[in-house]
This record gives structure tokens, C-alpha cells and sequence, in this order.
């Protein structure tokens, strides 16, 4: 892994340790989801001195570095190779108990620098690699090979329209169909670059493309959905989730389902009696997201289009 050319920088660190209400705590159990190098995690444990943290992550090669970065912490902190779908599963094994019992959890959504800038994982545009882009590449699951190379040109043009927002989807895809094998990431961009006529854009003319293949192969926006109520599950009276994202896909998701999760009746607004029985399990602690000051943007560019939401458990 290519990862000495830029270690990832965890965004929002200040806010996140904040809203984790870190400073108060003497210990406490807490867990990252999204664990990467470890930055953020290594932040909670050096501020809160008998904190445990659990951290997971699907990128055996993030965790490796993790591992490396954690390890002064000895046996305060524990990685696990899983998605944070698994949360519910992973605190159990982990608190050896089935009753929510965490003080603070963070997901920091999407891919570290780490991960685009290693040409063989196959996110990257700029650089030649495999069409690959999984997060976990020991899953054996999909593929951007797979898709970009077998599916039907309709259902590529549907996850570039949908994951990527790109208005020349269905051009995009006939190229793609026509240009098959596909093999690497540049001769992808190309072929993406070429089927976009028009007037120079600001972007490099596969970057939404790139988006949205690699959302299709982790199953990244519905990983998110179930990731959210999951979580608040884990956590116990008066304990935080906070919830760093991306892009605008990835934030509405996390807006709304907090939103959902902190009110009572979530029937459609004209329904004149309540029949759904929801009940608010959360406070919503942000009601507009925090976002990375001009210092902080000028530092780390990419914490540009971070956006954090937390939400407290009742
Ligand atoms: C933005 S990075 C996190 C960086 C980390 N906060 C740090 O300070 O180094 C996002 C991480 O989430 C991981 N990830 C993505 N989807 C995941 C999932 N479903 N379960 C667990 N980890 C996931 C990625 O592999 C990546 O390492």
C-alpha cells in the first residue's frame, strides 16, 4: 500500500471529540466503525485516560495501519475485520454483554487518502490499477470489472445517474458497453472523458462516475441505512453517535434517519391519526451539520464537504 505519500488526516477531529463529549469522561466504552488508520480512535483514547474503544473497519490493509497506531494503547483498544453493519454482533462479543452499554460512536463515512491513493485498489482515476475498488478485497464480492464489463448498459447508466448524480449516464454507459474489456482505471477514465462533449468542467469528467461505481460495489448508501438504527441500538441513555459524510447521497440518508429517529410519529404529515407507534429514541445534538472551518479546510482540502451530525440517546 502506497499509504507514506499521504497519511489519511481524521477531519473534524475537534468537533468530533466534542460531540463525543470526551473531555468529561474518566472511561467509558466507545467504538469507531470506520476505524482506518486509527486517527480519530487515537484521539478518544489519549483524551479519555480508561476509555476502551472497539474499532472496525472492512479494509484489512486500514486495519493494519490501525493496529500499528493503536498499539500504545495496548488492550484498551480492539479491532475487528467486519463491517459496521455488524455493530450490534461486534459490541456483544466485545462488552460480553447483549444490553446497550456504549458511551460514544463515530462513523467517519467513505474512503481515507490512504485507500484512493494506492493505485492497486482501483478508486483512483489519476493513477493505473485494476478495475477493483472493494473496500474488503479478501470479500470476493462485486467488483467495478464486474460491473463495468457485464452488466447491461441500462443498469450502468442507473448506478452513474444514482450514486453519481451525472447527467450524461446513458452516454457514459454506451461508451463503456462498446469499449469492452475494460481493464484499468485510466483506460475506464478515458473512455468516461471521451463520451462528454461540452464545455470544460471544473471536476475531471470521471470523477462522478468513479463515485458512483465504487457506492455500487460496497453497497455504501444501504450499508449507511443499516449501519444508523443499529447503532443507536448499542448505545446507552445519554450516549452519542456521530456521523461524518461526504457527499450529498451519503448526508441525506443520515439526516433523515436521525431525524426519524429522534421524533415520535413519523406518519405522512396529513395522516389524521397516528398508526406507525414510533417512538423518538434520540436527541438530535446538531440540527444543522458542522462542517471544517477555513483553517482546517486549507490544511486537509479534502475535509472540504465533511458534514457531522450527532444525535443523543434517550
Ligand atoms: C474516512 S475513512 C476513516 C478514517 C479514520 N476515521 C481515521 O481517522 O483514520 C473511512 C473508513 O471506513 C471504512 N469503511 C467503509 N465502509 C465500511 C463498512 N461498511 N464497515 C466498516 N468500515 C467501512 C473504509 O475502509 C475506510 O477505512
Amino acid at each position: 500500500m502506497n499509504h507514506a505519500a499521504s497519511p489519511h488526516i481524521p477531519v473534524l477531529l475537534d468537533a468530533v471529540l466534542d460531540a463525543l463529549r470526551v473531555a468529561d469522561r474518566a472511561g467509558g466504552q466507545y467504538v469507531d466503525g470506520t476505524l482506518g488508520a486509527g486517527g480519530h480512535a487515537a484521539a478518544i483514547l489519549s483524551a479519555v485516560p480508561n476509555a476502551r474503544l472497539l474499532g472496525l473497519d472492512r479494509d484489512p490493509a486500514a486495519l493494519a495501519l490501525a493496529r500499528e497506531r493503536l498499539a500504545p494503547f495496548g488492550d484498551r483498544a480492539t479491532i475487528r475485520h467486519t463491517s459496521y453493519e455488524q455493530i450490534g454482533d461486534a459490541v456483544a462479543a466485545w462488552s460480553g454483554s447483549e444490553t446497550a452499554a456504549v458511551d460514544g460512536i463515530l462513523l467517519d463515512l467513505g474512503i481515507s487518502s490512504m485507500q484512493v491513493d494506492d493505485p492497486a485498489r482501483g478508486f483512483a482515476f489519476m493513477h493505473e490499477g485494476p478495475l477493483d475498488m472493494r473496500f474488503d478485497p479478501s470479500s470476493g464480492g462485486l467488483t467495478a470489472a464486474d460491473i463495468v464489463n457485464t452488466w447491461q448498459a441500462e443498469d450502468i447508466a442507473d448506478v452513474l445517474f444514482r450514486y453519481g448524480e451525472e447527467r450524461h449516464s446513458r452516454r457514459i454507459a454506451r461508451a463503456i458497453v462498446a469499449a469492452r474489456p475494460l481493464s484499468t482505471t485510466r483506460q475506464l477514465a478515458e473512455v468516461i472523458a471521451a463520451a462528454q462533449r461540452g464545455p470544460r468542467q471544473k471536476i475531471h469528467p470521471a470523477t462522478r462516475s468513479f463515485q458512483a461505481l465504487r457506492i455500487a460495489v460496497n453497497d455504501e448508501l444501504g450499508a449507511v441505512e443499516r449501519v444508523l438504527p443499529a447503532a443507536i441500538d448499542c448505545l446507552q441513555p445519554g450516549g452519542r453517535l456521530a456521523v461524518i459524510s461526504f457527499h450529498s447521497l451519503e448526508d441525506r440518508i443520515v439526516k433523515q434517519t436521525l431525524k426519524d429517529e429522534a421524533t415520535d410519529c413519523i406518519c405522512p404529515p396529513r395522516q389524521p391519526v397516528c398508526t406507525c407507534d414510533h417512538r423518538a429514541r434520540v436527541t438530535l445534538v446538531t440540527r444543522k451539520p458542522l462542517q471544517a472551518d477555513a483553517a482546517e479546510i486549507a490544511a486537509n482540502p479534502r475535509s472540504r464537504s465533511a458534514r457531522l451530525r450527532v444525535v443523543e440517546r434517550l
